[in-house]
């Protein structure tokens, strides 16, 4: 038979575990969502017109987004410079495993690490390519992301998994 004393600790045990579990549902379901969010960002490339650029942050790495014109989607079939024209090399999603390295041609995504040591590219049309510059070693890849040939670099920028959820609405989502 149990005694009082062990009946009033169990008792008060009960009640303590409910009010812990009252406590800590809610508190795990508020990371969740938090921690869905963050795997997805959308980017509203309606006001960008050919040349703008946009930089955003996503899981702790900057994607630049590029808007392009005819004329340097034209000249991306020129390929003699680079160093990986058809990116078999380099790392891309399927859908962007082509001549722009994107869904779209008129919209280019890829991760601002250079592909040598990590160092933030800047995006310029002063290059040689007319694309990106790596300020460490002086890496040039093109406006779809595409190193030149010599380069301290050897891949393309990578490219991240991303799709269009609107005319003019991009969703960066982890594949
Ligand atoms: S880190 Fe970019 S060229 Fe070396």
């Amino acid at each position: 038979m149990v005694d009082r004393r062990t009946l009033l600790t169990r008792i008060v045990a009960g009640f303590s575990l409910i009010g812990l579990a009252g406590f800590s549902v809610p508190f795990i379901r508020s990371w969740v969502p938090a921690f869905r969010n963050e795997t997805i960002l959308d980017v509203d490339v309606g006001e960008m017109v050919a040349g703008d650029i946009k930089v955003v942050r996503w899981l702790g790495r900057n994607v630049m987004v590029v808007r392009r014109d005819r004329t340097q989607v034209a000249r991306l079939i020129v390929s003699d410079a680079l160093n990986d024209p058809d990116s078999l090399l380099s790392h891309q999603p399927d859908y962007a495993a082509n001549t722009f390295r994107s869904r779209k041609p008129e919209h280019l995504l890829v991760y601002a690490n250079c592909t040598h040591l990590g160092c933030e590219v800047d995006f310029t049309a002063g290059t040689r390519l007319a694309g990106f510059r790596c300020p460490c070693h002086r890496s040039e890849y093109d406006i779809a992301g595409r190193v030149e040939k010599g380069a301290a670099a050897k891949l393309n920028l990578e490219v991240p998994e991303y799709e269009y959820v609107g005319r003019t609405m991009i969703r960066l989502r982890k594949g």
